[in-house]
């Protein structure tokens, strides 16, 4: 079994010169290989070209997909080729499950192409395809050789994608000790792909503490890295809201929960709302730009994501106080009179 944590190369512009392109497949959102080189392009021999989104990671589409890659692969595939998956979380999530099956698992090497990949996905082997329009519900742990962050290839994109990126590294920041989220509020001067890639190495570090610990999710630490995604994932869902932005609004509503239920602080509160707003994040809600999901919506998808057990409970993650995020097992309609009492549903 390869290592959960994944040899990390930070570097400032993308090049294929250190990539092993001999044999080995690309597989590459079609919307940034425009943005390529023509001579990034043509070090690969194979180049499969998807179009991201949670339609690539269709359990239902998927054997049309895997054909396709056998008929462009035109080498005799065996366990010591790479897949290299050049992409967002989506590429990264359906690659790496071909990676994970193809031949009883081929190599894997991730180069994540937004930030939401950089600081989250593209770290700890989770791979995943949703099943009829279900996120996520199938899936395997198949850790990446190595990752390579190429500084230009994150800076490409729409600023605004940035939004997304603070969403998880808020996220792993209030996970993390003092002084990480403070320190995040006190960057305000700098633009948001700054911050991002001044906090980036030190997210994944926090990430990869966790993961190391728990790397099949047995032991339940590592489902504290679900802060903010019980919510984050309906609104994902029913909005079609971009991941990272979703986490961010199920952030909202897990930090106000916490304060009723977990003991978290009001002055521990009112500062991380301060950094929130420094970093332009925005509750829905308090801009009244939100349109409530009914109750009965809310439970029903409650009940088919994926974090219930047995017993109809789901783990949901507090937060006591910055850097101690706690699991506690609430049933969907506590959730959903919360979401209610808070205005996320009616
Ligand atoms: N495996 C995990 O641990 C894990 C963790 C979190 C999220 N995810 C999954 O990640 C997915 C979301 O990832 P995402 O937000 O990166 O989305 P994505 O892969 O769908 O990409 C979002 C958009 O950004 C574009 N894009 C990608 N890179 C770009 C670049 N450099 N320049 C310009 N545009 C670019 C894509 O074409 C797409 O339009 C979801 O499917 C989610 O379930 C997985």
């Amino acid at each position: 079994m390869i290592p959960f944590k994944s040899p990390l190369f930070l570097k400032d512009q993308i090049s294929a010169t250190e990539l092993p392109c001999h044999d080995n497949l690309l597989i590459i959102d079609r919307a940034v290989a425009k943005n390529m080189s023509p001579e990034f392009l043509r070090a690969f021999p194979f180049v499969y070209l998807v179009d991201a989104g949670e339609n690539l990671k269709s359990l239902e589409q998927f054997p049309q997909n895997l054909s396709e890659i056998l008929q462009v692969w035109k080498t005799n595939i065996s366990r010591d080729h790479t897949i290299i998956a050049l992409g967002g979380g989506s590429v990264g999530d359906f690659a790496g499950f071909v990676a994970s099956v193809l031949k009883r698992g081929v190599k894997l090497i991730h180069i994540p192409s937004t930030w939401l990949a950089a600081i989250d996905s593209a770290h700890g082997g989770k791979t995943a395809l949703n099943v009829q329009g279900h996120k996520n519900q199938i899936g395997t742990f198949y850790p990446a050789e190595k990752i390579y962050i190429f500084k230009d290839l994150l800076f490409q994109q729409p600023s605004e994608r940035a939004l997304d990126g603070l969403g998880e590294m808020v996220k792993m920041a209030l996970m993390d000790t003092p002084p990480f989220i403070s320190d995040l509020g006190d960057a305000v001067e700098e633009s948001s792909e700054n911050i991002l890639w001044r906090y980036l190495e030190k997210a994944i570090a926090g990430k990869y503490k966790i993961v190391l610990q728990d790397p099949y999710e047995t032991e339940g630490l590592r489902k504290l890295l679900n802060l903010g995604h019980t919510m984050g994932h309906a609104l994902e869902v029913h909005y079609a809201l971009p991941h990272g932005q979703a986490v961010t609004q199920g952030l909202f509503f897990a930090l106000a929960w916490s304060r009723e239920r977990a003991g978290f602080a009001e002055d521990d509160y009112e500062k991380i709302l301060k950094v929130f707003a420094q970093l332009n994040l925005k509750s829905q809600i308090q801009e009244n730009s939100f349109r409530p999901l009914s109750k009965e919506t809310l439970k029903e998808f409650l009940l088919k994501d994926k974090k219930i057990d047995g017993s109809s409970l789901i783990d949901f993650i507090f937060l006591r106080a910055p850097g101690q995020a706690v699991r506690q097992k609430v049933s969907a309609e506590e959730i959903v009179a919360e979401a209610a009492r808070q205005g996320w549903c009616q």
